[in-house]
């Protein structure tokens, strides 16, 4: 009879097992979080650093949960709400910004972050939805640039008519112009050179991440939209899609400071690869690798 107990509770357990290994409680992880980050002591006043910290954004807790428990001496600062934590990783400054999700807040996050911390390099990161059908769940996009699909213009058509998403023109993200003083549209915006080269030579030496280089499409919707999609996909070569990365971009530079993009894939309407919060953490890993690296060989190196 034990044994039968026994055997029966294994069999629940083993049909239970995997889901609850999968499924991240937003909830709690966000109360565990909060309650981490009142053990912390609160920063007052001004940053003090004698050097110019690195910048890494994630948007929501998940995004941001191993970044924040990998930083020494961590200090915590809210900015018009927005939340900042500092401190160190391989002893040199760093600063975690959880940006909150979609554009606005991205751009405002950044630009407080870029007033207080003077970081001297933003990285953000975080998921995305494939619009790749050969990018899966795990898969990490560098984002050679951003765009931002939703600046468009559509061509005229006379009430009635219809709507066709395909007939509209990129319009591009204002951004500061150093050469004529003005704000201008920019319908791509490109990664600094060398922390795209920095997020390669990671994944080159570190094969159990599975990295490319491509377009990231940032937007404020989610789209499950197969046909718009593929649209995008193949009239603007967008690999994913998420909320944050060109509005940053466009900040970045505006303000003048190295900026990349990278994300993960963590579902895809494209091969029914539901949402995946576990993914968020390849992101995190790898980010902090390269991070790692650009301390030792840019920052470090170029003293
Ligand atoms: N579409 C839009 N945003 C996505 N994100 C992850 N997947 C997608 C998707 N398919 C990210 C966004 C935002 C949050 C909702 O998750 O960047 O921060």
């Amino acid at each position: 009879m034990k044994k039968f107990f026994a055997l029966l509770i294994a069999a629940l357990l083993w049909t239970t097992f995997p889901a609850q290994v999968h499924a991240v409680d937003e909830d709690a992880l966000t109360a565990r979080i909060e309650e981490f980050y009142s053990t912390l002591p609160h920063g007052e006043g001004d940053y003090q650093s004698r050097q110019r910290p690195i910048l890494i954004q994630g948007a929501m807790n998940i995004e941001t949960d191993v970044l924040i428990h990998a930083l020494k001496n961590p200090v915590v600062y809210r900015e018009l709400n927005y939340l900042f934590v500092a401190g160190t990783y391989k002893g040199y400054p760093v600063v975690v910004a959880r940006t909150e999700v979609g554009l606005a807040n991205a751009a405002a996050s950044t630009a407080l972050a870029i007033r207080k911390f003077n970081p001297v390099a933003v990285i953000n990161q975080g998921t995305a939805g494939s619009h790749d059908p050969n990018l899966h769940v795990g898969n990490i996009v560098v984002g050679s640039h951003s765009i931002e699909v939703t600046s468009f213009k559509t061509t005229y058509s006379p009430a009635g008519s219809g709507i066709d998403l395909t007939q509209q023109e990129m319009r591009g993200a204002y951004s500061f112009d150093e050469a004529s003083g003005k704000f201008e549209r920019y319908s791509e915006y490109h990664a600094d050179p060398t922390l795209f080269n920095m997020a390669f030579a990671v994944a080159n030496t570190h094969e159990n991440f599975n990295v490319v280089s491509g377009t990231i499409g940032t937007s404020d919707s989610w789209l499950n939209c197969v046909d718009y999609i593929n649209f995008l996909h193949e009239k603007y070569g967008t690999s994913c899609e998420e909320m944050e990365t060109c509005a940053v971009a466009q900040i970045c530079h505006t303000a003048g400071i190295p900026f990349v993009g990278i994300r993960v894939i963590s579902n895809s309407a494209l091969t029914g690869e539901d949402f995946s919060a576990e993914s968020a953490t390849v992101a995190q890993n790898f980010v902090l690798l390269v991070v790692e690296d650009y301390i030792n060989k840019i920052l470090r190196a170029s003293k």
